[in-house]
């Protein structure tokens, strides 16, 4: 029996994080949810949208799979999400890309896993105003966590049976910065002499990624490039429906989906369940129920593929409880 922290979020994050407990239960797997109300609704009921229960219930779990919330744009709380990352040191944003069949896209044979360093580079908010016509922002990188990152990446690729890393950077220009990331994955990339160890730019990674992204595996990069890259890989598989997220740190990981709570569908048993069950596949994966995790991702990709049963963002004219019950017909 695991036990398991789930968020289940704002919008629409109670529809789809109840459609996913429920193929995960029929998938045979045991788990003891801690389910935990985070977000905008419990910001106004409890004064703050992720009260320290929720963070207490991660650090016990060590698991988490969570539904979005909602951000006020430009006033009220931070964004949960950015505060959990803080709170848990979340240090690796892990987003795998994978072609789904049934969903059409410019390629068919896309497999690569993005790894992005999570809490530094720009993202460290350094930044100042000289006059008002110049600001700066400061790029920090720093050895301690270019080389966890890059050892989490290598780690990964030898638990997921894969063959190569990609480093990725500008360090031709950025000679200090991405001079130092590129010198730790380096140096870790000696420890692992059986995964193939290749460095590439990051402007050339985008025009490759378009053109062939069949020829790339694993990628780890600084943060900002991370955030870019990571999207246009979930651009080459299908976009917002199908891009799934983890955030992992050295004590816990955060499994989550990159769409938003989307409040205009919200309560309507519209909303897609896809991108959260990618995540919990992800997620069983991670605590080594990778049996189980296949057998729902095949059912998943079975109930895509066939197209009888598809929610409205996908095509179809199923609901969200249809959808889910076709997948558990497939299991
Ligand atoms: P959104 O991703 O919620 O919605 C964009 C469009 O995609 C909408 O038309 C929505 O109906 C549709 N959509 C999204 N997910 C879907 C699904 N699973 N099934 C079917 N249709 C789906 O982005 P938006 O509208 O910019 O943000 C809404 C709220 O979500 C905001 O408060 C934002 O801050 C928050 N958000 C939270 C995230 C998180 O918690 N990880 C990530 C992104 C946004």
């Amino acid at each position: 029996m695991h036990n398991i922290t789930l968020i289940n979020g704002d919008g629409i994050g109670p529809e789809i994080s109840n459609a996913v407990v429920e193929i995960i239960k029929s998938a045979g797997v045991e788990i003891n949810w801690d389910v935990q109300s985070a977000g905008a609704k419990v910001a106004s009921e409890e004064g703050d949208p992720l009260p320290k229960r929720v963070i207490e219930s991660i650090k016990k779990n060590k698991v988490a799979l969570k539904a979005p919330v909602t951000t006020p744009i430009g006033k009220g709380f931070r964004s949960v999400n950015v505060r959990l990352r803080k709170e848990l040191d979340l240090y690796a944003n892990v987003r795998p890309c994978k072609n789904i069949k049934g969903i059409k896209t410019p390629f068919n044979n896309v497999d690569l896993v993005v790894v992005r360093e999570n809490t530094e580079d720009v993202y460290a908010g350094v930044e100042e105003k000289i006059d008002d016509d110049t600001m700066h922002s400061i790029k920090i990188i720093t050895r301690k966590a270019s080389l966890r990152i890059v050892e989490y990446a290598f780690n990964y690729a030898k638990k997921m049976g894969r063959k190569t890393v990609w480093a990725v950077s500008k360090a031709n220009i950025c000679k200090l910065t991405d001079g130092l990331f590129l010198e730790c994955a380096r140096e870790v990339a000696k420890k692992y002499p059986e995964i193939e160890y290749k460095e590439i730019l990051v402007d050339a990674l985008c025009m490759q990624l378009v053109q062939n992204p069949s020829k790339f595996d694993v990628l780890v990069m600084p943060n900002l490039y991370g955030d870019i890259v990571s999207d246009l890989t979930a651009g080459l598989i299908g976009g917002l429906g199908v891009a799934q997220g983890a955030n992992i740190g050295l004590e816990c990981a955060v499994f989550e989906p990159v769409h938003g709570s989307a409040p205009d569908i919200e309560g309507k048993n519209l909303a897609n369940p896809t991108a959260l069950l990618i995540c919990a596949i992800q997620m069983l994966n991670h605590i080594n129920e990778k049996e189980k995790a296949a057998k729902i991702e095949k059912a998943l990709f079975k109930t895509i593929e066939e197209g009888k049963v598809l929610t409205q963002d996908l095509g179809g004219s199923a609901t969200t409880t249809e959808f889910r019950d076709e997948i558990i017909k497939n299991l």
